[in-house]
C-alpha cells in the first residue's frame, strides 16, 4: 500500500515535470501546426469519389420538423435553449450553417458573449480536431462558442475520420482515426479502445465521436458522455444520477432536468444489426463502383433506402417495399407512444407548477420532480436518437413504456399533493397548438431572438469567414 502510494506520487510529480518541460518548449519554440487538415477541399483531387460523394451531402437540404411539428416539445424543454428553436438533422455539408443560424447559439457580440460555451461546436468540425491538436483539449474548450467562430469553419469531414496526414491515406487507404479525445476515452470505459478495435468495430466509433448521449462537464464545460456504468437509459441515468448533475432547471415544474443529445451509437448497439455487428457503414455508407467500376465508399451519408441495392439489398432478400413498409409502420408504432408520452409530461410540467403555487414545499415536491426527470429522460434517449425505429425499435418502444409509466406516476402523485391544498380541479393547459402559441405561452420573446440573430447573421459569421479565408483556413466560397 505504502509502496503503491509512492509509486503514484512519483509517476504525478515527473508528469509535472514533463507537462513543465514541454511548456517550456512550446513557449520558445512556438506552436506546432497541427498535423489536421481540416480544409476539405485539399482532398478534392487525389480522392475525388470520396470527395464528391461527401459533397453531395449537400443535397439533403431540408430543414424543419422539430418543434414545428410537435410544439409540445417546448413546454418539454422550458427554460433550455431547445425550446427556442430545435429542427431535424440534414446533411453534414450544412453542420456550420446549421449552427450559426440556429436560434439556440443566440447573437453574441463579443467572443466572451454567450449563451452557449465552446464545447458546442464539438460535433460540426475537423477544425475541432486541429484545434485539440495545436493546444489542447483544455484550451481548445475554454471561453464561449464564439469565441470560436473563426476557427471552426468547414463542415464535418475528411479530417473528422480519417488520419489525413498520414501516408496510407494519401495512398487512397481509409486510415480511420479517433479525432476526439474524450471519445476515445469514453471507449476505453466501456472495454473497446479504439486503437485494439477490428475494422468493423472502427467503420461504427468514427460516427461514435458525434452520434451518441454526452454532457458537459465540470467549469470548463469540457464534452464527456456518460459511459461510465454502461450506455443503456437505466445505467445512464444512475450515472447522471449519482453525481447529481442536471442540465437545466424546469421553467414550469423545477424539476432538475437532463437533455439526452443524440444516442444513436448507443441504441444501435443494443439492437438486431448492432448486435450482429452491422456497422453504422453497412447501411450508410456501402461500397459502390463508380464509371470505370473501381469500388469506392460512398460518402454521401444520407437514407440507406436511396442505395438499396448496395446496402439492405446486400444482406436482405426482401424487396425494397417490404422492408420499407416494416420500417415505417415501426416509425408510426414510436411516433404514437412518443406523442402520448408529451402529452402526460407537458401536463405534469404545468400540474407540478399548480402545485408550487399552492404552496408546496420542496420535500413534497421531491419525489414527483424526480419522476418527471426520468419520465423525460426516458423519453429524450427514445426520440432523440434519431433513426431509432430502424436502428432499435424495440428499445425505443420499451424505454417510451417506461417513461409513459413515470410521467403517469408523477401524475398520481400530484393530483393526491394537490388535493391536499384545496386544488381538485384539472389543471388547464394553454393553448399549444402552434410552436409560436406554445413559446408565447412560457413568455418568451422570439422576435426579439429572432432579430437578434438576423443581425448577427449579417455581421460576425460574415467576418468570420473573412478572416479564416484571410489566414486560410477556409478555401471554400
Ligand atoms: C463520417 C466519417 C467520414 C468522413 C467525414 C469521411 N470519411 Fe472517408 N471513409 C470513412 C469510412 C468509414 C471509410 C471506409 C472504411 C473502411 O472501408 O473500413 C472511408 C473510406 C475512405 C477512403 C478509402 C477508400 C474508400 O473509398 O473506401 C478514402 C480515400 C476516403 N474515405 C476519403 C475521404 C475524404 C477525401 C473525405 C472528405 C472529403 C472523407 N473521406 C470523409 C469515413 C469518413
Ligand atoms: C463530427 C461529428 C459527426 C460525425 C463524425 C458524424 N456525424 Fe452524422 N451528423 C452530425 C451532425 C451535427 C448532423 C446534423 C447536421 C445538420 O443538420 O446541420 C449529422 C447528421 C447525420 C445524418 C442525417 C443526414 C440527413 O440528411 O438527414 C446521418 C444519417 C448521419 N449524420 C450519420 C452519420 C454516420 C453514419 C456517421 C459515421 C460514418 C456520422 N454521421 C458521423 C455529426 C457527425
Ligand atoms: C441496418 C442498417 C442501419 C445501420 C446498421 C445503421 N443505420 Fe442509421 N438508419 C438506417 C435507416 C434505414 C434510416 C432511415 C430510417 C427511415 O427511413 O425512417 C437510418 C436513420 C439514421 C439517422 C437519422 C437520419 C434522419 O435524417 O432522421 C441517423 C442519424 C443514423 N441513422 C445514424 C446511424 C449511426 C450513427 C449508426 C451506427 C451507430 C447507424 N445509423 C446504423 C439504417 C441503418
Ligand atoms: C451487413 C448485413 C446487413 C445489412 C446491410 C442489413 N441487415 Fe438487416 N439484418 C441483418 C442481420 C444479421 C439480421 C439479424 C438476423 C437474425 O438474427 O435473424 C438482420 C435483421 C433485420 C430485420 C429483422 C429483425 C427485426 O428487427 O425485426 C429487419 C427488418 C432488417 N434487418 C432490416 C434491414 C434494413 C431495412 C436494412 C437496410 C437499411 C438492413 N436490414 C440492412 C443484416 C443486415
Amino acid at each position: 500500500m505504502g509502496v503503491l502510494m509512492v509509486g503514484k506520487i512519483k509517476a504525478r510529480l515527473s508528469a509535472t515535470l514533463l507537462i513543465l518541460f514541454a511548456s517550456f518548449l512550446v513557449s520558445n519554440i512556438a506552436v506546432a501546426k497541427s498535423d489536421v487538415e481540416a480544409r476539405n477541399e485539399v482532398f478534392a483531387k487525389d480522392h475525388a469519389n470520396q470527395y464528391e460523394s461527401w459533397k453531395a451531402t449537400s443535397e439533403q437540404d431540408k430543414l424543419g420538423g422539430g418543434l414545428d411539428e410537435f410544439p409540445d416539445m417546448v413546454i418539454l424543454w422550458a427554460g433550455y435553449p431547445f425550446a427556442k428553436d430545435y429542427k431535424k438533422a440534414r446533411g453534414h455539408f450544412y453542420a456550420i450553417t446549421d449552427i450559426r443560424e440556429s436560434l439556440r447559439t443566440g447573437a453574441p457580440v463579443k467572443d466572451t458573449d454567450g449563451p452557449l460555451p465552446m464545447a458546442c461546436w464539438s460535433c460540426k468540425s475537423p477544425d475541432v480536431a486541429r484545434l485539440i491538436d495545436e493546444g489542447g483539449e483544455a484550451a481548445y474548450f475554454e471561453g464561449m462558442w464564439s469565441k470560436g467562430g473563426a476557427q471552426v469553419v468547414n463542415p464535418i469531414g475528411c479530417g473528422d475520420c480519417h488520419d489525413t496526414a498520414s501516408k496510407e491515406f494519401a495512398e487512397g487507404k481509409p486510415a480511420l482515426y479517433m479525432s476526439r479525445p474524450y471519445t476515445e476515452r469514453a471507449l476505453e470505459t466501456i472495454g473497446k479502445p479504439f486503437d485494439k478495435a477490428s475494422r468493423l468495430d472502427q467503420q461504427s466509433m468514427v460516427c461514435s465521436n458525434c452520434h451518441v448521449e454526452y454532457y458537459f462537464d465540470g467549469k470548463n464545460k469540457a464534452v464527456k458522455f456518460p459511459w461510465d456504468k454502461g450506455m443503456t437509459v437505466e445505467k445512464m441515468e444512475e450515472y447522471y444520477d449519482n453525481i447529481a448533475f442536471s442540465d437545466w432547471v424546469h421553467q414550469l415544474s423545477k424539476a432538475p432536468m437532463l437533455k439526452a443529445q443524440h444516442p444513436e451509437y448507443e441504441t444501435w448497439s443494443q439492437g438486431i444489426h448492432g448486435k450482429n455487428n452491422v456497422t453504422c457503414i453497412d447501411c450508410h455508407m456501402p461500397k459502390v463502383q463508380n464509371a470505370e467500376g473501381k469500388v469506392y465508399t460512398d460518402h454521401k451519408i444520407g437514407n440507406p433506402f436511396d442505395r438499396f441495392n448496395e446496402t439492405c439489398a446486400s444482406c436482405h432478400t426482401q424487396s425494397k417495399q417490404e422492408l420499407q413498409d416494416i420500417v415505417a409502420s415501426r416509425k408510426e408504432a414510436v411516433k404514437e407512444l412518443k406523442k402520448k408520452t408529451e402529452s402526460q409530461l407537458v401536463h405534469a410540467h404545468f400540474e407540478a407548477k399548480a402545485a408550487w403555487d399552492a404552496g408546496a414545499t420542496e420535500e413534497e415536491m421531491k419525489p414527483i420532480l424526480t419522476d418527471i426527470r426520468h419520465a423525460q429522460w426516458r423519453w429524450d434517449y427514445s426520440i432523440a436518437s434519431h433513426g431509432i425505429h430502424m436502428h432499435a425499435p424495440e428499445v425505443a418502444l420499451k424505454t417510451l413504456g417506461t417513461a409513459l409509466d413515470k410521467a403517469a406516476d408523477a401524475r398520481t402523485k400530484l393530483a393526491r399533493l394537490l388535493a391536499t391544498k384545496g386544488i381538485t380541479h384539472e389543471i388547464a393547459l394553454p393553448d399549444l397548438s402552434t410552436k409560436a402559441n406554445a413559446q408565447k405561452a412560457l413568455g418568451m420573446d422570439m422576435q426579439k431572438l429572432e432579430s437578434d440573430k438576423q443581425e448577427f447573421l449579417k455581421t460576425r459569421p460574415v467576418e468570420w469567414d473573412a478572416n479564416a479565408r484571410k489566414e486560410g483556413r477556409l478555401l471554400s466560397k
